[in-house]
C-alpha cells in the first residue's frame, strides 16, 4: 500500500517537474535559435528610398494605349463588380495581360495582387496597398533576397557612367508578373567590324561626293 502511495506521489512529482521545467526550455531554446542567426547574414541591404531617382521610367500600360485610357477606374469604376472566381478572361484581358502562368498560378490569381476595390493600386499580402509604381514592394514579399542585390545593383541591369547619372531597369521590364521567367531576346547583329565601317565610310562619302 505504502509502495503504491509512494510510486503515485512519485509520479505526479515527476509530470509536475517536467510540466514547470517545459515552458523553461521552450524559452531558452528559442532564444538559442535567435543566437544561431546572427545578423550579419545580410551583409548588405539599403533602403529603396536610396535608388527611387535612379530607377529608368515604367513602360506604358500597353492596355492603357490599346484601350486609350489612362486608368483601370475608366472601366473598374465604382459601380464595378469584382469577380473574384478564377476563370479565363475575355475581352480585353484575353489579349492584356493575357494568361497568369508560371508564377504560383495554381495557389494564386488575379486578385491576389490587384485591389479588388480599387483597380488602380496593387495590393500586398496584408492588405496594404501600393501604387502601380510601387510594384516592386509586391516582389519583395516573396523575392527578399532578389529584391535586397537588385537595390545593390547586382541583379538586373543598371546603365549609365561610373561617374555619372545611372539608371536601374525595373523587375517588370525584364520579368512579366504574369509570366515571370526571364525570356532571352533575339540576338542582336553582330557588331560591324572596323575594317567594315570604314568601307561603309568611304562608300558614304563618294556616294554624296557623287550627289553634289
Ligand atoms: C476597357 C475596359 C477595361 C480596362 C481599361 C481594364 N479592365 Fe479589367 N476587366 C474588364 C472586363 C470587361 C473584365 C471582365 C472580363 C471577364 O469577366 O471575362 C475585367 C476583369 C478584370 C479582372 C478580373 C477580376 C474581375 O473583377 O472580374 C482584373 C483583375 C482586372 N480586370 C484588372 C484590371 C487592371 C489592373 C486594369 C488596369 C491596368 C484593368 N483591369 C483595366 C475591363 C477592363
Ligand atoms: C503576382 C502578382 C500579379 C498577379 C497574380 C496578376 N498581376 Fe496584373 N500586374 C501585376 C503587376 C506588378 C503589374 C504592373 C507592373 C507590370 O507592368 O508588370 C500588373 C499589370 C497588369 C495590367 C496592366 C498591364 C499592361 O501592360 O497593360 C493588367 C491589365 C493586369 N495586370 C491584369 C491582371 C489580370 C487580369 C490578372 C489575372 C489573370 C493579373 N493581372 C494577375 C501583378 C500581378
Ligand atoms: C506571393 C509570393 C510572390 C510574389 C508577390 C511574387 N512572386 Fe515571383 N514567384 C513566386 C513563386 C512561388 C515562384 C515560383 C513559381 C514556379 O516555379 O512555378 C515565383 C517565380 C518567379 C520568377 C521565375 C523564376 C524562374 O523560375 O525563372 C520570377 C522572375 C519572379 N517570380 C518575379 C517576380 C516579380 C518581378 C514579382 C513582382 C511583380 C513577383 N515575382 C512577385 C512567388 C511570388
Ligand atoms: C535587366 C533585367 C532584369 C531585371 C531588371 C531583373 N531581373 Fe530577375 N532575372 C533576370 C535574368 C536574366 C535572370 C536569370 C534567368 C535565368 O537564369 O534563366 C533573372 C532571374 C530572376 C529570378 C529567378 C532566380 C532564380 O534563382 O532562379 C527571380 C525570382 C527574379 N529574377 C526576380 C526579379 C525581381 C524581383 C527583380 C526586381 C527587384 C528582378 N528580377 C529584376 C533579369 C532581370
Amino acid at each position: 500500500m505504502r509502495r503504491t502511495i509512494l510510486s503515485v506521489s512519485l509520479c505526479a512529482l515527476l509530470t509536475l517537474a517536467l510540466f514547470l521545467s517545459y515552458p523553461y526550455t521552450a524559452t531558452t531554446g528559442h532564444e538559442e535559435t535567435t543566437k544561431a542567426a546572427p545578423k550579419e547574414e545580410v551583409p548588405y541591404d539599403r533602403p529603396v528610398e536610396e535608388i527611387k531617382k535612379y530607377l529608368a521610367p515604367m513602360n506604358k500600360f500597353r492596355i492603357f494605349q490599346v484601350q486609350e485610357v489612362s486608368s483601370c477606374l475608366e472601366c473598374h469604376d465604382k459601380d464595378w463588380e469584382a469577380n473574384p472566381q478564377r476563370r479565363e478572361l475575355g475581352e480585353p484581358h484575353d489579349e492584356t495581360p493575357g494568361k497568369f502562368i508560371n508564377h504560383d498560378s495554381e495557389n494564386r490569381w488575379c486578385l491576389d495582387c490587384h485591389s479588388a476595390k480599387n483597380r488602380d493600386k496593387l495590393r500586398l499580402i496584408n492588405g496594404k496597398l501600393v501604387d502601380f509604381k510601387e510594384y516592386y514592394r509586391l516582389c519583395e514579399q516573396c523575392h527578399k533576397k532578389i529584391y535586397r542585390e537588385w537595390k545593390m545593383g547586382v541583379h538586373g541591369k543598371t546603365t549609365g557612367y561610373w561617374n555619372g547619372v545611372k539608371e536601374y531597369m525595373h523587375c517588370a521590364q525584364c520579368h512579366d508578373s504574369h509570366d515571370p521567367p526571364f525570356k532571352s531576346v533575339k540576338p542582336e547583329p553582330p557588331p560591324i567590324k572596323p575594317v567594315d565601317l570604314r568601307k561603309i565610310l568611304t562608300e558614304m562619302q563618294s556616294n554624296s561626293a557623287a550627289e553634289k
